[in-house]
């Protein structure tokens, strides 16, 4: 017997910092009365089986995981130079796959009928489908406000001739350091705090048109949601909200899941990597914010030489340390930390392949969070009200670093080139020096903002209202 609920069916994009905050809000209107279906890739399906087990995706009432195939060969390891591959693949034959999703849901009659598409805003060719069948669409754009105002502007800068470069010496030679003074609400923004795929030369780039399209295909969905809160970003939401008439900023999520009460469902989890929870018993052990956590994200490589450097700059230091490093965070191949190190770090730092993040950054011992700036990891660090250390690498992180570092006080930048010395002298200058006093003061009145955001009453949890009954509709 088909039940009355709403069905909203989410699609994150397959990468973890996409994958996180469309879980939330999955859960979010589950909590409010959706049934919702989540949308993994297969391969990303079996890779969540085997770090977990079914229990992890077995869902709970009315909360159920489906597939579509992202087109890739299924021996592709979906790393980050798989991404290009994938921008490729999914708009074509993913959106068959989700298309046939959408008709075996539709003909089940056991679930409620589609009523609604949640879809990340780099995979809003789920449109297409949306329109065929008379469904609703929301996109959930899942990288920072004051990213999405660089992309928003990348139509902009392709008509000013300003991208793509003229040439690769553009990329070295300081032209990027150029102001780009009309930009609203972005005064003083540099070529080079832009979103990185605007660093071109090529007029048919596959991340610039992507992205670009992207953006173009996303406003005519019926609305934006933005996992960020008013206080954070005003002026920037007032400009995103003059091209998304309709826009909701709803975060930071995970507060406002612990603050209406919704039941976490930990059990119901997508991580992409195997979860060492042993780290947490360590941190127990350490002094109240002596701990110096590092992780560079999801998707991320690095060179052995930039290990190294990270590596001999965190022991200089003398703090403890919880470093993740992925299996894959190593360029071309296998981690090798030399006895040396191993030796110099005995007991006082601690090396792991995957951590539950939020828990780690909420733990009294962490007092700082070296990071490159993810959205994800930059606003659960505003949770926690940890202070950062920035080294942005791609997308919208030298963004969000730049806004951590200027205008939110959070944070302190280290070089691209880095070089122990600055690791050690950062980490000093975080974890004792007047500088990281400050970020972390800062930081803890960011933390109570986004409280109040989205308490009862507050903006995020009032918009979060708005697009549950906008929704209904
Ligand atoms: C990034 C940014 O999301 C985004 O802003 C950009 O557009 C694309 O690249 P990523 O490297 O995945 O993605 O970083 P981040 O946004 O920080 O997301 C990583 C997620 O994985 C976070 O939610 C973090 O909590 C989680 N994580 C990471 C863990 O749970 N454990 C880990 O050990 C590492």
């Amino acid at each position: 017997m088909e039940s009355l609920k709403p069905h909203a069916v989410c699609i994150p994009f397959p990468a973890q910092g996409h994958i996180n905050p469309m879980l939330k809000l999955a859960k979010l209107l589950h909590f409010r009365g959706f049934h919702i279906t989540f949308v993994h890739t297969e391969f990303n399906y079996q890779r969540i089986l085997s770090n977990r087990g079914l229990d992890s995706l077995k869902g709970f009432h009315d909360f159920q995981f489906e597939t579509i195939s992202d087109g890739l060969p299924e021996a592709s390891q979906r790393g980050i130079e798989d991404l290009q591959h994938l921008c490729i693949t999914l708009p074509d034959h993913g959106r068959r796959s989700f298309r046939d999703l959408i008709v075996k849901l539709n003909g089940s009659s056991n679930l409620p009928a589609v009523s609604c598409i949640i879809s990340d805003g780099v995979m809003s060719f789920t449109l297409e489908v949306a329109y065929e069948f008379g469904i609703q669409e929301m996109i959930l754009f899942t990288p920072s406000a004051v990213g999405m105002s660089g992309y928003l502007h990348f139509e902009e800068l392709k008509r000013r001739g300003v991208v793509p470069l003229k040439d690769a010496r553009c990329l070295t030679n300081g032209y990027l350091d150029n102001v780009i003074d009309w930009i609203p609400a972005m005064e003083g923004i540099r070529l080079k705090d832009l979103p990185t795929f605007i660093r071109t030369t090529d007029p048919n780039d596959i991340f610039f048109n992507y992205n670009l399209k992207s953006l173009n295909n996303s406003m005519k969905a019926k609305g934006l949601i933005l996992n960020t809160f008013d206080e954070l970003d005003k002026e920037v939401l007032d400009v995103i909200n003059t091209a998304f008439p309709v826009l909701y900023s709803t975060g930071p999520l995970s507060m406002l899941q612990q603050n209406l009460s919704s039941p976490n469902f930990e059990s119901i989890e997508s991580n992409l990597w195997k979860e060492d929870n042993e780290c947490l018993s360590w941190l127990d052990k350490r002094e109240p914010k002596s701990v110096v956590y590092v992780n560079f994200g999801s998707l991320i490589t690095v060179s052995q030489e930039q290990l190294k450097e990270f590596a001999w700059g965190l022991a200089n230091s003398k703090y403890p340390f919880l470093w993740v490093i992925r299996p894959d965070l190593l360029d071309g191949g296998e981690k090798i930390m030399s006895k040396d190190f191993m030796d110099e770090i005995n007991g006082r730092g601690l090396l792991v392949g995957w951590c539950p993040q939020e828990t780690v950054l909420g733990h009294a011992s962490v007092g700082g969070f070296l990071t490159r700036c993810g959205w994800n990891s930059t606003l659960e660090s505003i949770c926690q009200g940890v202070a950062l250390i920035c080294w942005p690498f791609f997308a919208d992180q030298q963004t969000n670093c730049l806004y951590s570092c200027e205008k939110w006080g959070i944070g302190v930048e280290i070089d691209s080139d880095v070089k122990r010395e600055k690791v050690e002298q950062v980490v000093r200058e975080l974890m004792e020096g007047k500088k990281g006093k400050e970020m972390r003061v800062k930081a803890m009145d960011w933390q109570r903002k986004a409280q109040v955001a989205t308490n009862l009453g507050g903006s995020s949890y009032s918009n979060f209202e708005r697009l549950v009954n906008d929704l209904m509709i």
